[in-house]
């Protein structure tokens, strides 16, 4: 996924769509780039990150009082600076985020009109079909709702042109994008936080919409795309005529929304470098509001009817589900499956029962994918987002909400425990209204979620403990996660957070697999991180853990209090975290977090923004 940000103004905006970018960084940081509204269309490019941009701009210093930026994250051509963003053709600058699906085509019809491409990106066409509709004598609205009814795929598209020195043009379909209001700017961005101090409040645009931006306020118009009937004859396009309904009814109808600046110091006066650190200190607030969103909420009778629950999800998220699976087939009495949304696209299995579909930001291609089977079938689907706002958000017949805020740091952190109490919830209120599975310890559940919030508060307690295992971890430069049960699936997240900060390897696997094949690996001096449950299925894991010791392995033991006499018998080192068994995922959770945060920070390496990775995987 890319970021996209536009703004106009009364003044010059070139230096605000810097600022905005660099919040944006999270989606992507291959190339960055601006162009300003208005004659000569000027474009700035440049190869890495958006605050590299800001010396270009000094030099430049452009005048413009409308413009677009970009951050990128390529999917169709490399990261080079021809493929960065803004592409400009015609009197046209475009930035896109998402996939143009019919690119080839496009373009092989562009170039029978004798257009030449400088990029390798499927973004460049959208400038050059908009100037070929300027050219038959569309306005520029009108040239990108035209251009927007060709286009298949997925896009938010914001655009400037030449002729037009205060207006800004933005479309979406499919990627997320928001508009914006203040005292006399307008603006857009792929994540309303980017807008912070800049606009006063922001409302989604709509799937299929456009709209035109100035200083006196946002039109919009629907993108009404006509499907051609088997047969019809292809009509030549005709310039369309955008009516003028001003910010009249459609604009009153959408939900306006105050903008908050993430970076702000925190109640408790707390102020973080890395949104990553602060994401993990959030945790306490995140699960209290999820808790607070899940309250009351009914669930629906074919859910109910339901004994078999598939669980699709990728990274964290699926991670979240297979931590939460014994939880939830325990409170309520069913089966719960899991599935890699990347694979269970593919399958040819007919889908079965529920499909739970957890995602932080609801835009996971592969998930999306994989809910699509569900639908096709005509079974039901929950969505399990962090971002009400998302593709799964309003696709899925019913959200079960995860409200732990923006999450801004690319790694996952408040949302994973967030998911995992919203699925714990889910479990107790699906046992609950089903009247089936264990009832005591739906009860004793119950009580562990109201703890989990000042669990976690205790639990960021650890860091120096997580700092200084930290060092040692990027010493040896490897680590392997072991549990069982639920400390499986958490020994996978452990891993999984330490691989995308620190970039060292780190494995996570099942404790009792370990005899089948990984042991090999061990060697003296080995680090061993054990999540332990505290309560009868400790022996097992300590037996297992017991046996990479032999080999030399430096097991340290993650545990509650009840745990760590036992653990303290196999562990070269027993790290006690508060609470009990039921609560240990959260606070195992946060250990792991500080663990991989101060390994990477250890290494130096950027901790918010990790190589290769994007915060939402909108590709295949
Ligand atoms: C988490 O730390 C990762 N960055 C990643 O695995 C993530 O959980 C995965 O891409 C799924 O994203 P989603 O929850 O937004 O669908
Ligand atoms: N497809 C565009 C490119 O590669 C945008 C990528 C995206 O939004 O992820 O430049």
């Amino acid at each position: 996924m890319c970021g996209i940000v536009g703004m106009v103004n009364g003044h010059p905006v070139a230096a605000d769509l810097v600022a905005a970018l660099g919040r944006l960084e999270y989606r992507g940081y291959d190339s960055a780039g601006v162009a300003l509204a208005g004659p000569g269309l000027p474009v700035h490019r440049i190869l890495g990150r958006a605050t590299d941009l800001v010396p270009v701009l000094e030099a430049e210093s452009p005048q413009g009082h409308a413009g677009i930026g970009h951050t990128r994250w390529a999917t169709h051509g490399r990261a080079e600076l021809r493929n960065a963003h803004p592409h400009r053709h015609g009197g046209v600058a475009v930035v896109h985020n998402g996939i143009i699906e019919n690119h080839d085509v496009l373009r092989r019809q562009l170039r029978e009109k004798g257009h030449h491409f400088a990029s390798d990106t499927d973004s460049e066409v959208i400038p050059h079909l908009m100037s070929e509709a300027l050219a038959q004598g569309c306005s520029p609205v009108e040239a990108l709702l035209e251009t927007c009814r060709v286009l298949k795929g997925a896009y938010a598209i914001a655009a400037v042109t030449a002729a037009e020195p205060d207006r800004l043009l933005v479309a979406r379909m499919g990627s997320p994008l928001v508009v914006a209001r203040g005292q006399g700017v307008a603006a857009t961005a792929s994540d309303p936080a980017a807008l912070a101090g800049m606009a006063h409040e922001y409302a989604a645009l709509a799937e299929g919409e456009i709209a035109e931006l100035t200083g006196e306020g946002i039109h919009f118009h629907p993108i009404r795309i006509q499907e051609r009937r088997r047969g019809e004859r292809r009509q030549q396009p005709r310039p369309v005529t955008v009516e003028r309904r001003g910010q009249g009814r459609r604009a009153e109808q959408r939900s306006w929304q105050l903008i908050a600046d993430p970076t702000a110091a925190r109640a408790d006066g707390r102020i973080f470098t890395h949104h990553t650190r602060r994401e993990i200190a959030e945790q306490p607030e995140a699960l209290a509001a999820t808790d607070a969103a899940l309250r009351g909420l009914a669930l629906a009778p074919a859910v109910v009817a339901c004994d078999r629950f598939t669980v699709i999800a990728c990274g964290s998220s699926l991670f979240a589900g297979a931590v939460a699976r014994d939880a939830i087939e325990r409170a309520a009495g069913v089966t719960v499956d899991l599935e890699v949304a990347s694979e269970y696209r593919d399958r040819s299995a007919p889908p079965r029962g529920v499909a739970l579909l957890i995602s932080q930001s609801g835009e996971t291609a592969d998930t999306i994918a994989a809910m699509a089977r569900f639908r096709a079938d005509g079974l039901p689907a929950i969505g399990m987002v962090n971002v009400r706002e998302s593709a799964i958000g309003r696709a899925a017949e019913m959200v079960w909400p995860v409200t732990a805020g923006q999450e801004i740091g690319v790694a996952a952190t408040k949302s994973f425990t967030s998911q995992l109490l919203a699925l714990m919830r889910f479990g107790i209120a699906l046992g609950e209204a089903r009247g089936t599975g264990d009832a005591a310890y739906r009860v004793a559940l119950a009580h562990a979620l109201d703890a989990a919030p000042g669990i976690c508060a205790e639990a960021e307690k650890s860091e120096p403990i997580a700092r200084i295992l930290a060092q040692r971890i990027a010493g040896e430069g490897e680590a392997l996660f072991i549990g069982r049960g639920w400390g499986a699936a958490l020994a996978q997240e452990g891993a999984l957070k330490l691989k995308e900060l620190s970039y060292l390897r780190a494995q996570g696997y099942p404790a009792g697999e370990l005899k089948h094949g990984p042991i090999a690996v061990i060697r003296e001096g080995s680090p061993v991180i054990v999540c332990t449950p505290g309560d009868a299925g400790q022996a097992k894991v300590l037996a297992n853990a017991s046996a990479v010791a032999a080999r030399g392995a430096r097991v340290v033991a993650l545990t509650d209090a009840s745990g760590a006499e036992a653990a303290s018998g196999t562990a070269a080192e027993t790290i006690t975290l508060p609470g009990d068994a039921l609560t240990a995922p959260f606070a195992q959770a946060v250990f792991m977090q500080l663990l991989a945060y101060h390994t990477a920070l250890a290494l130096g390496h950027d901790v918010d923004r990790p190589r290769n990775l994007a915060k939402s995987v909108t590709v295949e």
